[in-house]
């Protein structure tokens, strides 16, 4: 593809294959796979500093509009979000085992790398969250 001196992008000239409704949708690519993948789009956030959550502990922070379980297994954090997909238990509360957060009001396991029900009674992963740490700062973003 060239440019067309004259007439800049809307004289591109094509290869003899590329029709302008290709290109078009070519360029228009880019919107469609930020819309499919949504946390493309979606910034880092600070939500609490490493001094705030202790080893082997968890914390309920706000991410936006959502609260979220911060877990600290090890030294490594881990972020879910804090509402049971069962019937709405804080995961915040209940406890941290390995890689793995149980709801205090009815048990259901849930990893805290992937949201995957390891144990019920509920049956809908949670949403967990890409967690970064820079400096003494925690920030996530929705994987
Ligand atoms: S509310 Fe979490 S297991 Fe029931």
């Amino acid at each position: 593809m060239r440019w067309h001196p004259y007439l800049g992008a809307r004289g591109r000239i094509f290869n003899n294959d590329t029709t302008w409704q290709q290109e078009t949708n070519r360029t228009s690519g880019l919107t469609r796979i930020l819309e499919v993948y949504p946390r493309l789009t979606e910034e880092f956030l600070q939500v609490a500093t490493t001094s705030e959550i202790q080893a082997d502990k968890m914390k309920m922070v706000q991410y936006k509009d959502q609260s979220i379980c911060l877990a600290n297994s090890a030294g490594k954090y881990y972020a879910i979000r804090n509402t049971c997909t069962h019937l709405g238990g804080p995961l915040a509360q209940g406890k941290l085992e390995d890689h793995t957060v149980e709801c205090p009001w009815h048990g259901s396991r849930f990893d805290l790398t992937t949201g995957e029900v390891k144990r019920g009674p509920a049956q809908t992963p949670e949403q967990v969250y890409e967690v970064k740490v820079e400096g003494t700062a925690i920030l996530i973003r929705p994987k």
